[in-house]
């Protein structure tokens, strides 16, 4: 099959490169012509770890390649996909569709022969009819069909996710564009992932539905932990009792910060103006929303009072700013909001992250950044662990401890043992518990 993929980001690059080791042609296309230079030259613009050599590799074996130049690309393909950017429209949370609409409407003016146009970026449910409406009156004579097939990979473990997932979703009635689709997944379906076909206003709703279950599972684990503080229970041992329950699982009842990222945040604030829109109101994904708003500021005032209340003029260490690990991604990191607390209440912040700093310079300001995790607690008044990177796991205690300024070690993530960190000495702060 030959491919094109509209939108070179986390989504599109990462599902491009795993078409092509499917074995498709794919062309990845964006309108980011620095991207696309990188791309060419061999660099990957973002941090997904295995990306450079799967995309390496496909690019050697003429699989894959990447272009600024939409026309020709959409001319040749058998399937369009579209991955751009739907973030929440400025002043009112609604998924701004602007990327996806432009996206659309300079597709319809290279179609040849029939093409299936597939939506993988998130949008709202009636997305794909719009689509399908601005594409005929673009192109009257095109013959095509329009596909929902949302994405459900995760920043950070995105080429196992895409390769080995827990299901696929496609939105179509249309056994012509449901043939195309079948032999672009066949790889996954011999690998037994279930193909989900549906109608396609169901697989655009399947998308926000899901991500508002998990940010509901979250923030539900995040209040629990909270009265496990006040009534002096841990909240892990909570968790792990109620996890082993099949009907409930173990996954998404970590408790921390809140939830952050590109997709939880503005896909529940989108799914609450669709509920507004259509007259259903989605009061439990509404609680969620401000509990997950409240949250990330309050993660900030913990810090303040472990240090005693006053931070002016103190100095605190934060590892860890991404909104989660092994991603470079920035976009609604919990860490912006803890470190702002903290910079409002008069702190200098002093930040160490893998792979995160130079996306986090464009969002935070007035943050020393250190390239080693020792080097920024030097002097600091509190660590403050934000994202559990694999290196934060491990760090020498007894090294951190004679760096710090004074022993305070506040654990967002619940990394560390309470019992441990308190023999060394360390004030020890988790997250109910
Ligand atoms: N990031 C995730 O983990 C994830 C997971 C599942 C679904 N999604 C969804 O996938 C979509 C894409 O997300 P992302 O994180 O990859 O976004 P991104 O911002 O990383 O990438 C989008 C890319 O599209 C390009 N673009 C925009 N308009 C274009 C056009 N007309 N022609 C060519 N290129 C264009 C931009 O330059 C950008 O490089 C969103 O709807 C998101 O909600 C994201």
């Amino acid at each position: 099959m030959r491919i094109t993929m509209i939108g070179s980001g986390y989504v599109g690059l990462v599902s491009g490169a795993c078409f092509a080791d499917f074995g498709h042609t794919v062309v990845c296309v964006d309108k980011d012509e620095r991207k696309i230079a990188a791309l060419k030259g061999g660099a990957i613009p973002i941090f997904e770890p295995g990306l450079d050599r799967l995309v390496s590799e496909n690019v050697r074996r003429g699989r894959l390649s990447f272009t600024t130049d939409l026309g020709p690309a959409v001319a040749e393909a058998d399937a369009v996909f579209i991955a751009v950017g739907t973030p929440s429209r400025r002043g009112d949370g609604h998924a701004d569709l602007s990327y996806v609409f432009a996206a659309a409407e300079e597709i319809a003016r290279s179609l040849t022969g029939y093409t299936v146009i597939v939506d993988k970026s998130t949008v709202p449910v009636g997305t794909g009819d719009e689509v399908e409406r601005i594409i005929h009156a673009t192109a009257p004579e095109a013959d095509f069909a329009v596909v929902s097939n949302p994405e459900f990979l995760r920043e950070g473990a995105a080429i196992e996710d895409f390769k080995r997932p827990d299901r696929v979703v496609i939105g179509s009635d249309d056994p012509r564009a449901l043939a195309v689709l079948r032999d672009i997944y066949r790889p996954l379906a011999i690998g037994r992932s279930p193909i989900v076909e549906m109608g396609r206003r169901a697989a655009e709703l399947t998308k926000y539905a899901g991500n508002a279950f998990l940010a509901t599972k979250i923030t539900f684990i995040n209040e629990i932990a909270d009265l496990c503080e006040k009534v002096g229970a841990d909240v892990q041992d909570v968790a792990r009792g109620i996890g082993l329950d099949n009907r409930i699982g173990a996954k998404f009842l970590h408790a921390g910060p809140g939830y952050g990222g590109s997709c939880f945040p503005k896909d529940t604030l989108a799914l609450l103006k669709t509920a507004q829109d259509y007259e259903a109101p989605q009061r439990i994904v509404e609680a969620v929303v401000g509990v997950n708003d409240n949250r990330k500021r309050a993660m900030g005032r913990k810090v303040i009072a472990a240090v005693g209340g006053d931070i002016r003029d103190k100095t605190v260490c934060v590892l860890g700013l991404t909104f989660k690990p092994n991603t470079d991604d920035m976009r609604d990191s919990p860490a912006i909001a803890v470190i702002q607390t903290l910079q409002d209440a008069g702190a200098h912040v002093h930040a160490h992250d893998p792979e995160g700093t130079e996306q986090a310079q464009k969002v935070l300001e007035n943050v020393t950044y250190f390239d080693e995790p020792y080097a920024a607690m030097e002097g600091a008044e509190a660590l403050v662990i934000v994202t559990e990177w694999d290196n934060f796991r491990a760090l020498d205690l007894k090294r951190v401890k004679s760096l710090l300024a004074a022993p305070v070690l506040v654990d967002l993530r619940n990394i560390y043992p309470r019992a441990r960190c308190e023999e060394l000495g360390f004030t020890y702060c988790g997250i109910g518990r």
